[in-house]
């Protein structure tokens, strides 16, 4: 090999566009934001199967798992969900950047946190709101939360002592309470795939 031909590996640095060529595909960070209870985990990760099923490389960031990893210093109050979100949209972006689809499945409460995620990520966010009543979630339950929130033994909990505040600019919304499931499902892998395709 001659000098001219090894001299562009080392001045080239590789933008997240040569890496979208490779993988034929658009980085997006579809952050999925909705009450505990609301399907938000679920229709997260049935579209990272479908995704993986059509030939996208893709990686799910799920709150609770977040939070036993690096973010396991972390509770719940305003200024730790802040830091939270803080650093799942620092992470989300570095997957992106690698050219990945990224889909994070996290409670998001305020404008404030989500603007913030908007911010760090760049123009590649995409916020779907999973639209639940909190009484649906309620009577859901699936984890137990909201009766231990109601019994005291949880403190701060989303959409009992902890606010959620209804997203305004979501650029998806699914209502998980008042559709089937698979219609949510189905929505949401339509407009993913009009964002990720690679033309
Ligand atoms: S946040 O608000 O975005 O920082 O929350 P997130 O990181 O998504 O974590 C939500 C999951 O944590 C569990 N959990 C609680 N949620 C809300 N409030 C309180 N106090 C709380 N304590 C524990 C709960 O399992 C949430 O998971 P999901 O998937 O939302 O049900």
């Amino acid at each position: 090999m001659t000098a001219e031909n090894i001299y562009p590996i080392f001045d080239t640095l590789l933008q997240t566009e040569d890496k979208e060529e490779r993988l034929k595909q658009r980085a997006y960070v579809i952050w999925m934001v909705g009450l505990s209870g609301s399907g938000k985990s679920t229709l997260a990760r049935a579209l990272e199967n479908t995704l993986h099923e059509q030939g996208f490389l893709t990686q799910l960031l799920d709150g609770d798992n977040l939070r036993v990893g690096i973010n396991n210093n972390l509770g719940f109050s305003e200024e730790d969900r802040k830091e939270n979100i803080r650093r799942a949209a620092e992470t989300a972006k570095l997957f992106a950047k690698c050219g990945v689809v990224t889909i994070c499945s996290m409670i998001s409460p305020t404008e404030e946190i989500r603007c913030m995620a908007r911010e760090i990520v760049g123009d590649r966010y995409f916020e779907v709101f999973v639209s639940c009543s909190v009484e649906e979630c309620e009577r859901r339950d699936v984890k137990g939360l909201y009766a231990k929130a109601r019994a005291g033994e949880i403190k701060n909990f989303t959409g009992i002592d902890s606010p959620f505040e209804e997203p305004q600019t979501a650029d998806l919304v699914v209502s998980t309470d008042k559709e089937p499931l698979e219609e949510s499902h189905r929505k949401l892998v339509e407009a993913v795939l009009e964002k990720i395709k690679y033309e």
